[in-house]
């Protein structure tokens, strides 16, 4: 009898304790934001991976943050790459109530995305937007992990001008904030290094076919082209160009081209080996975690490698590194804690200038051999 009772005794307590272990799980939403439609959905595809994998691997850490047990679950939004999209994503997380959002992955949409968080006072990282305006507010909630354009233009400047000796390049963007931007630092370095800009010519982020301003470019005797813009369209130029006898000039842009693929859209194009292109962080051989990651991401992502993962697996830790660091997973507790970071990451050790941009940042140049992207430095 006595042991009857004492058995039910246990079993209530176990029955009680399960119940005080299941309320004491807290389910945290962090978002993230990128095209996950249209033309540049392998790019936001690849960064949702890099954040899908970060909450998985949070997730089995057990964190235990304000004396609760923390279940983090990723909120994905397609903002489709357009800016109004962009906003819209930014709101919805921010009435959803997000902890934290990684992202956006076009400058065009994350600097009006920007001003949402801050006015709803949850911060963002992106891991790939590089226009040098994102972080000119000043806004206290946002964050960049990777170099801007600003680093991105100028060293593909000094490599026309240092390393290949060009004279004469001409300028095509793509109006987006980034291809715009992008192209503005490159022309402003190139010239100061001597080079001319031959011909400025200008597209969208929607168009496939570049015949007439690369006629246009063609007479006037470019040694070298410098595109801003995305992949989309720099594959099929580098096709265009090819087959309008512009097969030994070379091919600059920044790293919304410096994709795998680029390759593939270039479609067996020799042109693709004159392309010269940079990336706002070190090559996955350079950085700190960075092959053991790799080898983590194609197994369980295969052929979905582009550029940016690495860098929105890492903006993910540095998010919830704060909430830790906070003990708090209130936006308004932990944000001030982000300016704080210093976070060894895959990329790179985290750490932030007091506007937000990363301390260091790297820059990679690469081209394409064999139809695959190799570092050049
Ligand atoms: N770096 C590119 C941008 O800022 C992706 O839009």
């Amino acid at each position: 009898m006595q042991l009857k009772l004492k058995l039910t005794a246990v079993a209530a307590l176990a029955v009680l304790a399960g119940a005080a272990s299941a309320q004491d799980v807290q389910v945290v939403k962090i978002g993230h934001v990128a095209p996950m439609s249209g033309a540049q959905a392998h790019y936001g595809k690849d960064n949702e991976n890099g954040a899908r994998l970060a909450v998985e691997d949070l997730n089995t850490q057990n964190i235990v943050i304000g004396g609760k047990k923390i279940k983090f679950e990723l909120a994905a939004e397609d903002d489709a790459a357009d800016p109004k999209q962009g906003t819209a994503a930014a709101q919805k997380l921010c009435d959803a109530k997000v902890a934290g959002v990684v992202g956006h992955l076009n400058s065009g949409t994350t600097i009006p995305a920007a001003k949402v968080y801050n006015d709803c006072g949850i911060p963002h990282i992106t891991g790939a937007a590089t226009n040098p305006n994102l972080t000119k507010p000043g806004y206290k909630t946002t964050y960049r992990i990777i170099s801007n354009d600003n680093a991105l233009g100028a060293g593909l400047a000094f490599y026309a001008a240092d390393a290949l000796k060009l004279k004469r390049i001409a300028v095509v963007d793509d109006r987006t904030a980034y291809g715009q931007g992008v192209a503005d630092v490159f022309k402003k370095i190139a010239a100061s290094k001597g080079i001319t800009i031959v011909d400025e010519q200008f597209t969208t982020d929607k168009a496939t076919d570049f015949m007439a301003i690369l006629t246009s470019i063609k007479s006037k005797n470019p040694d070298g082209i410098f595109f801003g813009g995305m992949d989309p369209q720099g594959g099929p130029m580098l096709r265009q160009m090819e087959q309008l006898g512009l097969g030994s000039v070379k091919y600059f842009g920044g790293d919304g081209i410096c994709t795998s693929e680029l390759a593939k859209l270039a479609a067996g194009a020799k042109t693709l080996e004159n392309v010269v292109c940079a990336e706002g962080g070190a090559s996955l051989s350079k950085m700190p975690g960075g092959e053991a990651w790799k080898k983590r991401y194609d197994a369980k992502y295969p052929n979905q490698f582009q550029v940016y993962s690495p860098y929105t697996y890492d903006a993910t830790f540095v998010l919830v590194d704060a909430m830790k660091r906070a003990n708090s997973v209130d936006p308004k507790v932990y944000t001030p804690k982000l300016i704080e970071a210093n976070y060894q990451g895959v990329t790179a050790k985290i750490a932030f200038e007091p506007n937000g941009e990363l301390k260091n940042p790297a820059i990679t140049l690469y081209t394409y051999k064999d139809g695959k992207k190799v570092a050049l430095n």
